[in-house]
């Protein structure tokens, strides 16, 4: 697996293909494997880069950063491999990511897939699950994170392999970084203002089952946009690329071609 380094910091990520590139960004408690069966699907009409972000899947953990931490770090990415501008998909905290992305560096995403997320900021009370979430990590690690997201994630149609197969995924990250994560995200800004300035296209990609970022906020948030379309994914959570990847990877296909 290639590593590069941004920003003092060494990140691994996938790089399959070649052409036009997209860059699949995955969300919390996750790393790059969420992405992979799009990516699979993606492969023979593009580049596809999926990193692990700052502190995740194969990188070292981190103890703090914010949302435009990783958003510098897609952006220095994005900029060494050559690939800016090219589209950019975010998968829930990755779609915060991505418009941070978008605001921190007008112009590098020729499109935002935002994918089982949302724009608002968190109320207070959600900061305070933030808080919560993050001592969790800290005093019982991941496993204790996977045991209190996992009932969350999945549509309930979800096979046992699924949700083992995510479980896993969720164990395996460091419990430094999903600390530092819960609170990058209390803190992340309100993206709602933002979307009526994007110039770039946006394609809000949502499950119809997602227990998170719910789908009847999602068409309100796609009328603020100067160019937004909607897909919604039957039989998805809130991990629809990881639950429907054939669906997922069609929304993306006609931007790599
Ligand atoms: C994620 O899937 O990245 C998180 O659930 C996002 C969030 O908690 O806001």
């Amino acid at each position: 697996m290639p590593q590069i380094d941004v920003n003092g910091q060494r990140l691994c990520y996938e790089d399959r293909g070649s052409g036009t590139a997209v860059v699949l960004v995955h969300g919390f408690p996750l790393d790059g494997r969420v992405w992979q069966g799009v990516a699979d699907r993606l492969v023979a009409r593009g580049r596809v880069i999926v990193p692990d972000l700052r502190g995740f899947g194969r990188n070292a953990a981190q103890s703090a950063f914010t949302l435009r931490d990783l958003a510098d770090d897609l952006a220095a990415m994005m900029e060494q491999l050559g690939i800016a501008p090219c589209p950019v998909a975010g998968l829930s905290m990755g779609g915060y990511v991505v418009m941070a992305l978008a605001k921190a560096y007008p112009g590098i995403a020729s499109r935002l897939i935002l994918v089982d997320t949302k724009a608002a900021a968190d109320t207070p009370e959600q900061k305070q699950k933030r808080d919560a979430m993050a001592a969790l990590a800290t005093a019982e690690g991941a496993r204790a994170v996977a045991d209190q997201m996992a009932p969350m994630m999945l549509a309930s149609s979800a096979t046992p392999q699924a949700v083992a197969d995510l479980r896993q995924i969720m164990e395996s990250q460091p419990p430094a970084t999903l600390a530092a994560a819960a609170l990058a995200m209390r803190d992340r800004d309100d993206f709602t203002d933002l979307l009526p300035t994007l110039d770039a296209p946006v394609n809000w990609v949502f499950g119809d089952a997602d227990a998170i970022s719910p789908p009847d906020a999602v068409a309100p948030l796609v009328a603020r946009l100067n160019q937004g379309t909607l897909t919604r994914i039957p039989s998805a959570g809130h991990m629809a690329p990881f639950e429907q990847p054939q669906a997922v990877a069609d929304a993306i296909a006609p931007f790599l071609t």
